[in-house]
């Protein structure tokens, strides 16, 4: 009869040894058993990047790589996209199911009422430099939140901790738009209350002197699929850098700026910016062959392609492809557009691309409708952050009361030098020559 159990065989002691398999894994720690003498601290697992652990037990997110699945707390990316909002989407992903329709008009409510940030925080965003990348300045105004909300530290509070997610989900888009509105040199906007959450955003974003700047409805929806669909993404280099970080037991506004930090790296969230730097570096259609030869030769990478999950067509990816056709409609064609297209109707085709399995991600067409929404590239892993505040937070919070969590260290594989003598300064020469000698 099949157990549930791997047995495996030390060649080094020739001690077998029986680990249990629960949810298709062994525990690492149970390797540690392994040892060739009663000194020997046990054997360890080696996986740099994580490749092959998985770090917590989640109900969150599911993703299928292979297949091109995404579901957030069980419902498809596909359904969530089509039919839901992002403030509901939020909801799901912090208490695990849809809202009723009063739990959800509560929730918009109280997230609306967060929206204001304190008049410091203005004075912060404006000693910035006028060309600072909005992204260091939301990292920064996020942390600089924990000052103004000192209470935020009583993490093990469940209402103190619902009170700060509602304002980080509420006050993200308010720093992020200040942050555009500061590289522009425009005055800021303040929140409009009567507006839906994408409506606010993009009010604050381009209100300009009008009484009250009432966005394209298409777009307005655009922007709810963009921030549907990023929501969340299970333990990516963000997330378990909000799980890591939180794991200190520090307050959610410090560890969400550092996961923040994390998703502004051009291998994350600042993959979009990479994608238009490169498609106005390619120029023209034409130019497409030469720079797909110049990624096969190893010169440069094809951002926005390949994923460290999906060996498959990314499913964000093919949303985010119709929400551009319904942006361009209204703001006109980018006409970076064809040279995407060409790039990836070649890499498709090619070779290289599809024995490695690399498709267009999410990254290849967010940053092509951001631009034709009139932001400039450093805006681009702004727009990330600002729905990816649900996922971290639901992470965070789903790690922050996981009895199994404990502080996140992980473990080394020592390889340096064994101890030696320190050598005073004026010997080192003397030393080094008779070492090389
Ligand atoms: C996302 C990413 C970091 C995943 O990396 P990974 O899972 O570690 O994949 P690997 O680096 O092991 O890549 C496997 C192979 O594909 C190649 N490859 C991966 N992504 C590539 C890309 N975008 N362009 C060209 N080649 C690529 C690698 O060179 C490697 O080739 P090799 O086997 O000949 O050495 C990587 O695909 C990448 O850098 N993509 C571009 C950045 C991007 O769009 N990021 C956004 C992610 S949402």
């Amino acid at each position: 009869m099949a157990t549930d159990s791997l047995t495996v065989t030390d060649n080094r002691t020739g001690q077998t040894y029986e680990l249990p398999i629960a949810d298709g894994a062994i525990r690492a720690t149970d390797l540690r058993q392994m040892k060739v003498d009663a000194d020997d601290f046990g054997l360890m697992s080696y996986d740099p990047a994580f490749l092959n652990t998985a770090s917590v037990r989640s109900t969150i997110t599911y993703i299928d790589g292979d297949r091109g699945i995404l579901r957030y707390r069980g419902y498809p990316i596909e359904q969530l996209a089509e039919e839901s909002t992002y403030l509901e989407t939020a909801y799901l992903l912090i208490f695990g199911e849809l809202p009723t329709e009063g739990q959800l008009a509560a929730w918009v409510d109280e997230i609306t009422r967060h929206t204001f940030v304190h008049e410091n925080v203005k004075r912060l965003m404006e000693a910035f430099r006028y060309d600072a990348h909005p992204m260091g300045m939301l990292i920064s105004s996020v942390a600089a939140l924990s000052t103004f909300y000192p209470d935020a530290l009583r993490i093990d509070d469940a209402e103190t901790r619902m009170i700060e997610t509602k304002r980080l989900i509420a006050k993200v888009p308010t720093l992020a738009a200040w942050a555009y509105r500061h590289s522009r040199g425009f005055p800021y906007v303040y929140p409009q209350n009567d507006l839906g959450f994408t409506g606010n955003f993009l009010s604050m974003m381009f209100r300009m002197a009008e009484p009250r700047y009432v966005a394209d409805p298409v777009l307005e929806r655009a922007l709810e699929v963009l921030f549907i669909l990023h929501a969340d993404h299970e333990q990516n280099c963000s997330a378990s850098a909000m799980r890591s970080i939180g794991s200190s037991h520090v307050d959610p506004y410090s560890a969400l700026s550092g996961a923040a930090a994390a998703l502004y790296g051009p291998l994350h969230g600042g993959a979009n910016e990479a994608v238009l730097r490169m498609l106005a570096e390619i120029g023209d259609v034409r130019h497409v062959p030469a720079y797909v030869e110049r990624v096969k030769g190893g010169e440069v990478k094809l951002m926005g392609f390949g994923h460290r999950v999906y060996k498959n067509y990314d499913p964000r990816a093919r949303i985010i492809k119709q929400t551009a056709d319904s942006v361009f409609e209204v703001t006109g064609r980018n006409p970076l557009l064809d040279i995407a297209l060409e790039l990836e109707r070649i890499a498709l085709e090619d070779e290289y691309f599809v024995s490695r399995k690399l498709y267009p991600n999410v990254d290849f067409y967010s940053g092509l409708i951001y631009q034709a929404l009139g932001l400039p590239v450093g805006m681009f892993p702004v727009m990330f952050a600002i729905p990816r505040t649900a996922g971290w937070l639901a992470q965070w919070l789903e790690g922050i009361v996981d009895p199994e969590q404990k502080i996140a260290r992980p473990r080394q594989l020592y390889l340096g030098s064994d101890e030696r003598d320190y050598v005073p300064i004026e010997r080192r020469a003397a030393v080094e020559a008779a070492s090389v000698a």
